[in-house]
């Protein structure tokens, strides 16, 4: 029997139907990007007013595409964390709504879990034990997994996500919300040691990270400290293309480096990459390059279940194999979760 995944605790509304075999029968993502673009960021109201509108035909196509009635359903789960507050509170009100007037029992998904579980859809294999990484506009968090629900937390961001600073980035050169893939691509035809930028916490050993000296440093490249207005700057393309180049150096080393550090220290032969960063070209390669060349196998994100879905919400099947379903008092849980 099927179970119905809900998504919404950033700017992507989605559903889906997780056939009993882990098959994917109804996917549907509503994203705001466009909502978003003109404040070069995610308006926490904004996003809560969308999802408003949206979460009933999202849910409503995921259940049409998988031709199925609510009747059919064994479980209705969402995401109830971390996230924004109201983003979250539009998801979890809606399962709780239709748990209750369709009689269903309700399952509760940590978003970043489920990032890391969207590796396992793309494996026959169980992939654990691994140190997983999320990294994406909200997380930069790397764990321990013995298991899809047993998480040790290693370490994350202390300040900016790695997404976030690829987005502030991406706002500085007026390349349009998000910025990852805008400062990706023209990063491809840049110099990659152009600027020294720093690599902050590389050396140290703890599995903590910080994004926002980063940040600074290509805001004092752009506009030099005390200026404000960067609509003002001109920049060649070329000029635009090697910083890109060099600051996505910058985060693509530090990831690889603390990853590969984990593996090592916690003895595991695997490292599992999610969250919409992993999307990225360069973080993908320099990441591949170093398994390879330290011998542990690496099982990244399929491209379209690294940013926000609901299919990686099939970790609810989970939590239903261990009995772990939540109460019709379900709240929601915005902070940092580990
Ligand atoms: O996982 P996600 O959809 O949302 C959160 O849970 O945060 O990730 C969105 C983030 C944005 O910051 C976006 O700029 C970044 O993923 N992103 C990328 C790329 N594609 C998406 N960052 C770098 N390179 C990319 N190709
Ligand atoms: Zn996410």
């Amino acid at each position: 029997m099927p179970i119905l995944t809900i998504e919404s605790t950033c700017d992507e509304t989605a559903a889906a139907v997780i056939g009993d075999d882990g098959s994917v029968m109804g996917d549907c993502v509503a994203t705001q990007e466009e909502l978003h673009e003109k404040f070069n960021g995610v308006v926490p109201e904004v996003a809560a007013r969308a999802h408003l509108e949206r979460i009933l035909p999202v849910i409503d196509t995921a259940i049409r595409q998988a031709g199925i009635s609510p009747d059919d359903l064994t479980a209705i789960a969402v995401a109830d964390r971390p996230g924004l507050a109201g983003s979250l509170l539009v998801g979890v009100v809606a399962a709780k709504t239709l748990a209750m007037a369709w009689q269903k029992p309700l399952v509760s998904i940590n978003h970043l879990h489920a990032h890391l579980y969207a590796c396992q859809l793309a494996c026959d294999k169980p992939i654990y034990p691994c140190i997983g990484l999320v990294v994406s506009g909200g997380h930069t968090s790397l764990y321990r997994l013995d298991s899809p629900l047993d998480l040790e937390y290693l370490g994350g961001t202390i300040d900016d996500a790695a997404g976030e600073a690829f987005d502030k980035v991406g706002a500085m050169l007026s390349l349009g919300f998000p910025g990852g893939p805008a400062v990706s691509k023209l990063a491809q035809s840049g110099n990659r040691t152009a600027h020294a930028f720093p690599r902050s916490m590389i050396h140290e050993k703890h599995f903590n990270f910080s994004f926002s000296g980063l940040k600074t440093a290509v805001r004092y490249a752009i506009v030099g400290p005390g200026q404000q207005d960067f609509s003002k700057i001109e920049m060649s393309d070329s000029a635009k293309a090697d910083l890109c180049a060099s600051f996505e150096a910058a985060v693509v080393d530090v990831l690889v480096a603390k990853c590969s550090r984990a593996v090592k220290q916690f003895g595991v032969r695997r490292l599992v990459v999610g969250g919409g960063v992993a999307r990225n070209g360069y973080l993908r390669d320099q990441l591949t390059l170093s398994a390879d060349k330290k011998g542990y196998s690496l099982v990244i994100a399929p491209m379209d279940l690294c940013t926000d879905n609901a299919v990686m919400g099939a970790i609810a099947m989970e939590k239903i194999k261990r009995g772990q379903f939540a109460d019709l008092d379900l709240d929601i849980t915005p902070g940092l979760q580990r």
